[in-house]
């Protein structure tokens, strides 16, 4: 579409220029051509590349060329080296960690990111990306059910959506101290405790070693079976602490008790932060909502767009209840960013440029819309009910109380565990991976792609019982 400026004549498109424009158009449609050509071919392929494709990739390095390439030559060899060397993580059968796939609106919007081309950091310079992150703000924060008035970020993943809220906190119990973090450091600071659980995900480990806090100085509450925190053995909580409550334990799924947890935090004056990488999003489903309740009354939160909303890599989303404290955990400021007041994205943000990602979580979340989300939830969760009743009735063990997205399954012992997740990964039907929970050999089956059919759960099922009894053909046995 061509703007007033341009077709007014203030600027008349020279020839040269619209000689540039035009260079877009045949790498695009290539690019298009070979996306669609991709997906359609996820069904032919094993899910994890194959030797050939992951030697093939190699050819890619190579020294530095010296001349220049036409545009079309780069995308025929990504294409072409490139594409077989990949996971095939749309596929439906990726079950590996907690990745999402990518909603045909996300990764539309996606490719008009990249055309657009926006600096998100500031209002001035993308009037489309702030206004999209404040929407899809807004409405993770209802999806949540999180209290009115909490203001949050976007960044790359959960990990620095935890960094990002506990950096919030960290300002809010010093400002209480009157120490300024900020400008002082920590170094003759006072203490700060820090509780998590005993099964907190590392990212919440790493994001406060990162801000200083320490990676091991943390105290960690006693876990039940399913990795719950034990509201019964938390340590003492006072003023000076941030206690780490997860929503959805990366291996079982499971839920901290926040509904016992809270009133007696809050009472004590602690800061509480909630680990939801993936599990928050269960509040979106009337089924599941009654797991998340309680952490509502938390100060912030940590969850991720590219996990079960499924916006596509890469998208962390960071709450805070009293925005004003992320605000000035982050705010940047210098004489020739003008502002006008309104809400500046890189004042919240451990990033300065940063790319308009919420363009791609405001695509999903309206594609999805309140109910697509229950229903993502609902059918990704069901999937996962299948898997661990399938695999019960075959003869293995499951290890968790299957209460979202999450199974973990025992072959036998850890070598038979391990071998049979060798097994599968190999056969490529499917693709899972391997952990140890509570000191047991388990494999992971994580069910967060909005692509998943019950074919695809059923014929995993299949290779994975063939994996585990060592035989079936396609082991050439
Ligand atoms: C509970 C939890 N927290 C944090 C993370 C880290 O998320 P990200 O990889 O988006 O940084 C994960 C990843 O699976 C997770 O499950």
């Amino acid at each position: 579409m061509l703007h007033s400026a341009m077709s007014s004549g203030v600027c008349p498109v020279s020839r040269l220029k619209q000689t540039l424009y035009d260079k877009y158009e045949p790498v695009l449609k290539q690019a298009l051509t070979a996306s669609v050509e991709y997906l359609q071919g996820m069904e032919e392929r094993p899910v994890r590349p194959d030797g050939a494709a992951v030697a093939g990739v190699e050819a890619l390095r190579g020294p530095l060329p010296e001349l220049p390439e036409s545009p079309e030559v780069v995308l025929e060899e990504l294409d072409r080296l490139g594409s077989p060397a990949t996971v095939a993580k749309n596929s439906g059968r990726y079950f590996g960690f907690v990745n999402g796939g990518c909603l045909p609106a996300a990764m539309g919007a996606a490719w008009m990111v990249s055309a657009w081309d926006q600096n998100a950091s500031f209002r001035v310079q993308s009037p489309t990306a702030a206004v999209l992150e404040e929407t899809a703000l807004e409405w993770t924060r209802e999806l949540l059910g999180l209290p009115a008035g909490t203001g949050g970020a976007l960044v790359t993943g959960a990990t620095m959506a935890n960094f990002s809220a506990l950096a919030a906190a960290r300002h809010h119990l010093y400002e209480r101290l009157g120490w300024d973090v900020e400008a002082s450091g920590l170094m003759g600071a006072p203490e700060l405790r820090v509780v998590t659980g005993e099964e907190a995900h590392p990212a919440v480990t790493k994001a406060l070693g990162l801000l200083g806090l320490g990676r091991t100085r943390v105290l960690r509450a006693p876990v039940d079976e399913q990795g719950r925190i034990r509201a019964d053995a938390l340590p003492p909580l006072d003023e000076r602490t941030i206690l780490c409550l997860q929503a959805g334990n990366v291996n079982t799924g499971a839920f901290d008790p926040a509904a016992e947890i809270l009133p007696v935090a809050r009472k004590a004056g602690a800061w509480v932060h909630v680990d939801g990488a993936f599990g928050l999003w269960a509040a979106a489903s009337p089924r599941y909502r009654h797991l998340t309740e309680g952490f509502e009354q938390a100060d912030s939160w940590a969850t991720d767009g590219h996990k079960w909303p499924n916006s596509g890599y890469d998208c962390g989303i960071a709450l805070v209840r009293e925005a004003q404290a992320l605000r000035a955990a982050m705010s940047i400021d210098a004489p020739y960013l003008v502002m006008d007041g309104r809400r500046e994205p890189a004042d919240y943000t451990p990033e300065f440029s940063r790319r308009a990602r919420g363009v791609e979580l405001w695509a999903a979340l309206r594609q999805l819309g309140r109910q697509g989300m229950a229903e993502l939830v609902e059918r990704t969760s069901a999937h996962a009910r299948r898997f661990a009743e399938a695999l019960r009735a075959a003869g293995f063990e499951i290890l968790n109380d299957v209460v979202i997205n999450q199974v973990l399954v025992s072959f036998g012992s850890a070598e038979k565990t391990l071998e049979t997740v060798a097994r599968i990964q190999e056969d490529g039907t499917c693709w899972c991976g391997s952990t140890v929970w509570q000191g047991r050999t388990a494999m992971r089956i994580s069910v967060s792609s909005w692509v998943t059919t019950a074919e695809d759960v059923e014929c995993s099922v299949k290779a994975m019982i063939q994996a585990a009894r060592k035989g079936g053909p396609r082991w050439g046995a």
